[in-house]
């Protein structure tokens, strides 16, 4: 019930076709009208694109106005606007557009001349008043005054250890800027579109803000897709094919391709075969590089091993299976896997905290990796401020730059390249 209620509140705070063409106005200047809207900065009146200075970079995403290099942008939050004070009688709706195209204030003097005077179609301007008089209640899904609610998206097998370590952990961080946390869970399962349209289902009836702690390996891409294009900031902890120039997924360990890389300068080899689930022919190459199924493995460890010339056979971990524990003989020693992460990323602090959240041995691996992606959606949270929203988010995660966790690899991300890290540890089973 209390989850209707939610939902229903949500979808009442939805903006309007009209408000988020004001909304895109007001944070980016850009409009789809033909003439695109300008701006007269300064006093001599130099004209330029109103993406140069899109409101929200002097007035705030929250309307209330940041004061920066000596100039103080007022706050246009729509209840102050129709608020009169000593200084100036309240404005109207005509005389907000005035003060938009004209630089005049609602007292009918000049305005500062910090605040430029912007030419724009009546549609825009309309457009841009109508997300005024909405942008006190705007705000990403999932966020409220006291809460904040991030998701994880987790494999049925290890779903229930690794909930119940999540909401320890947050628990412990308690409030961030004022909001605790809430988490919320999905498990999805089957084939790829099933899988994405989980996710899918997920964000639109549990509306997290940010999503940590989430499985995609094996529908990275589906999954990815879907992320990106309900735009909720997520950090892939399991994935190893999301496109490194995603905005809003954040891989945080080195997936198939640096794996794959790094398997082949161990190996040594020069005639690469990558094989998925087909049995491999394997001809005079002296490599293979298994990116199948893990239940198809052992038939391929058996082709490998009965060619004249066994080759290397290389294996990302998503890839492996309990079949590199009993090789063939004539494969000991040609097998090489890759981890993206092994036991000695963990330092003494991270298996205290480990401990502390009372993670089991055998979970030991799914819930290190979840609990550092976790640890790196708290620590934006915390670098972020309190005025959060996804596209700030998403700004504050492409700064991060060998941030550690003490569970998992340090993590760098930047804009288009969001690999979080390139390390790659080879076993020999
Ligand atoms: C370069 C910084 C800057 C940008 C960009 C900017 N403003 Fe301003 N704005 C100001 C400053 C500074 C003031 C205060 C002027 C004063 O007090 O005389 C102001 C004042 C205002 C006021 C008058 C408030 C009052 O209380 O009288 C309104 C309304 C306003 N801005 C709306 C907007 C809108 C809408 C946009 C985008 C289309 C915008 N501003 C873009 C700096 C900016």
């Amino acid at each position: 019930m209390q989850r209707l209620f939610a939902i229903a509140a949500s979808l009442l705070l939805a903006l309007t076709p009209q408000q988020q063409r004001g909304k895109q106005l007001y944070l980016t200047g850009e409009s789809a009208a033909p003439r695109k809207p300008t701006a007269l900065i300064s006093a001599d009146e130099v004209e330029v694109s109103a993406s140069v200075v899109p409101c929200a970079s002097c007035h705030g995403r929250d309307g209330k106005g940041r004061a920066e290099g000596g100039i103080t942008p007022a706050n246009i939050r729509w209840d102050t606007l129709l608020q009169a004070t000593d200084a100036r009688p309240a404005y109207t709706k005509p005389l907000l557009k005035r003060a938009i195209a004209m630089g005049i204030g609602a007292n009918g003097k000049p305005l500062e001349v910090a605040m430029p005077r912007y030419r724009m179609t009546l549609e825009d301007m309309s457009d841009l008043l109508a997300y005024l008089e909405q942008l006190p209640t705007d705000r990403d899904p999932g966020l409220s005054d006291d809460a904040i609610r991030i998701g994880a998206v987790l494999p049925p097998n290890e779903d229930a250890p690794v909930r119940t370590m999540l909401t320890k952990y947050y628990a412990k961080v308690g409030p961030i800027f004022g909001r605790t946390i809430e988490p919320v869970f999905a498990t999805t399962s089957g084939s790829a579109t099933e899988r994405a349209t989980a996710l899918q289902h997920f964000v639109d009836t549990q509306q997290p803000f940010a999503i940590a702690a989430s499985w995609l390996t094996g529908a990275d891409a589906e999954m990815a897709a879907v992320a990106e294009t309900t735009q909720v900031p997520t950090i892939a902890a399991f994935s190893i094919a999301v496109s490194a120039d995603a905005k809003y997924v954040y891989p945080m360990l080195a997936g198939e391709e640096e794996q794959g890389d790094a398997l082949v300068a161990a190996a040594g080899g020069t005639r690469l075969l990558t094989v998925r689930d087909e049995p491999p022919v394997v001809g005079d190459h002296d490599m293979l590089l298994y990116l199948g199924a893990p239940s198809h493995l052992a038939s391929v460890l058996a082709a490998a091993a009965a060619a004249p010339a066994p080759p290397f056979v290389l294996i990302p971990a998503a890839h492996s299976s309990g079949a590199v524990a009993s090789l063939p003989p004539a494969l000991k020693g040609r097998v090489l896997i890759a981890l993206p992460s092994s036991a000695k990323d963990v330092t003494e602090d991270g298996a205290a905290e480990l401990q502390a959240l009372g993670v089991a041995q055998e979970h030991v691996t799914a819930c290190r990796i979840a609990l550092a992606s976790a640890k790196l959606l708290v620590e934006a949270l915390r670098r972020n401020g309190r005025d959060v929203s996804r596209e700030s988010l998403v700004n504050t995660l492409d700064a991060f730059y060998a941030v550690p966790t003490g569970v998992a690899p340090p993590v760098t991300w930047a804009a288009g390249k969001h690999t979080g890290s390139s390390a790659v540890t080879i076993m020999r089973p």
